[in-house]
């Protein structure tokens, strides 16, 4: 299931599902940008949880809920995220917000009022080139408001 709708698709099973989602059922929101589970560019919720969708094999993922920054219209909190990400103009350049967005919505499903630490130990492996991480921090807060 990705964003509510099921999906099959026929490839190894070892392919990672970031090459799933992107090459075979054009949900290109995810990005890709190290290819080896480091920079969190690739960040997907798998049964609400985040995870890098570049070393996740689909073989793994039978009858999993996966979630993409396309599912955001039907997940409340994915939305509330990505509009205090709009509101307080977070992206730069933009190719790593959307793995920052995935793993925010997750943070704050289990952390619903984090004060600064929190937010930098559970953002801490979304790398982004531009330096947006007080904007990123002041998006959380607004989310979790
Ligand atoms: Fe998956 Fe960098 S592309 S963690």
């Amino acid at each position: 299931m990705i964003n509510g709708k099921p999906h099959s698709v026929e490839a190894p099973d070892t392919m990672p599902l970031l090459w799933a989602l992107r090459d075979l059922l054009d949900f290109n929101g995810t990005k890709y940008g190290c290819g080896k589970g480091l920079c969190g560019a690739c960040t997907v919720h798998v049964n609400g949880e985040a995870v890098r969708s570049c070393v996740t094999p689909i073989s793994s993922l039978q009858n999993k809920e996966i979630t993409t920054i396309e599912g955001a219209d039907g997940n409340t909190l994915l939305k509330t995220v990505q509009e205090a990400w709009y509101d307080e103009d977070v992206p730069q350049c933009g190719y790593c917000q959307s793995g920052q967005i995935m793993n925010a919505a997750a943070f704050l499903s289990k952390n619903k009022n984090p004060d600064d630490d929190a937010i930098n130990t559970a953002m801490n492996g979304n790398l982004c080139r531009c330096g947006t991480y007080v904007r990123v921090r002041r998006a959380i807060k607004k989310a979790a408001e």
